[in-house]
């Protein structure tokens, strides 16, 4: 980000607005000094994308369109601030839905003009990486984040606010995306990632048994469409023999598990971090939480777990991450577009 549009705070971080609509939640929020949280509000469009088992991205767009301005007016009011309390400005700009994606940061360029502000953009990521920063127990530096969500599955090595490093990623589907999908293909439901965690919860984990896909393949990189796959051929094989819908989630949540947890610990070795932290929408995931846990006791590792509201998309970690940025100095130039992906490594073209 190259353009300073205006600075009339001297701490550009002190009372920031997040604005979040990159995929299917319009969500606005107020942090205090990057760390305190004011007030989050997330309108979800769950049911009006749960009929066609999945985000329809046009759907989204004019969603968020309806849903941006009362939203930002409801994160001010629970937070009892005025738009001329602000000091600054931060917004997703990517990765995300491109058209979901404009509605946020034109609303958030909008703003930061008309009330003179200072605005960043904010990756996506690095917001779900900032999340961590906003429960009780904030992670300290330099920590190991493994970021698994619907659209990522990633581990990095995080050395401060705002700045770290990629150190394996999915080649392929996303954990939830696997989720989402095997949801789908047995018609239990969207999103499909809460839907499968309590079902797995009254499953047999060992009854039905499915591949880790890279587990032993020495990388700190997933893969996860193999896995859906196999999912598909095991429904094929049995069609018309009884099996427990438990029992085939607790199995396919297991590999998933499984996978996500050794990657993670295989990476803190590696790296000699003592600290691990877990954050994006499948960190809400229960067996996820209770082997991570297990596994970093044992390791003799700290963990870091957010409440489940900090790991589903919110814009409070928008606006956390958005506080170390504006602090750093960077802004959001007048003419910046919404980017739909990020090159490896998840940084936003500066
Ligand atoms: O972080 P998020 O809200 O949005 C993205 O950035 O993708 O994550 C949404 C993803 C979905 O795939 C959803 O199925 C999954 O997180 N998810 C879960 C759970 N809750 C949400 N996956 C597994 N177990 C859960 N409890
Ligand atoms: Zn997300």
């Amino acid at each position: 980000m190259n353009q300073t549009l205006s600075n009339t705070s001297p701490d550009p971080g002190a009372l920031v607005l997040g604005i979040e609509s990159s995929c299917d939640e319009t969500a606005a929020a107020v942090v205090a000094e990057g760390r305190r949280l004011l007030s989050s509000v997330v309108a979800s469009q769950v049911k009006d994308h749960a009929p066609f088992g999945g985000v329809v991205p046009e759907l989204a767009s004019r969603r968020h369109l309806a849903n941006a301005v009362p939203v930002v007016r409801a994160a001010l009011a629970e937070a009892e601030v005025a738009l001329a309390d602000l000091t600054g400005l931060a917004v997703t700009q990517g990765p995300g839905l491109i058209g979901a994606l404009l509605v946020g940061l034109n609303l958030a360029k909008g703003l930061a003009w008309s009330l003179n502000l200072p605005i960043v953009g904010v990756s996506h990521l690095e917001g779900h990486l900032a999340a961590l920063g906003l429960g009780d127990a904030p992670p300290p530096f330099p920590h190991l984040a493994l970021l698994v969500s619907g659209g990522h599955t990633s581990i990095f090595l995080v050395r401060e606010p705002g700045r770290q490093e990629e150190l394996g990623q999915t080649v392929d589907d996303a954990a939830g995306e696997a989720y989402d999908k095997v949801a789908k293909l047995y018609g239990l439901g969207y999103p499909g990632g809460i839907i499968i965690d309590r079902l797995a919860a009254r499953g047999d984990p060992k009854a039905i048994r499915l591949p880790r896909p890279r587990l032993h393949d020495g990388t700190l990189d997933f893969s996860f469409a193999g896995l859906k796959t196999a999912v598909v051929n095991f429904r094929e094989k049995h069609r018309g023999e009884p099996y427990r819908m438990e029992d085939l989630c607790a199995g396919f949540q297991e590999a998933v598990v499984e996978v996500l947890v050794k990657k993670t610990l295989a990476a803190a070795e590696r790296h000699g971090v003592g600290h691990l932290a877990v954050t994006g929408g499948v960190a809400s995931n229960r067996r996820l939480r209770e082997q991570m846990t297990r596994a970093a006791a044992e390791a003799g590792l700290g963990l870091t777990l957010p409440p489940p509201e900090l790991c589903t998309d919110n814009a409070a970690m928008i606006a956390a991450a958005g506080c170390h940025g504006l602090r750093a100095g960077r802004r959001l130039a007048p003419e910046a577009d919404a980017v739909s992906r990020l090159p490896r490594g998840g940084a936003l073209p500066t």
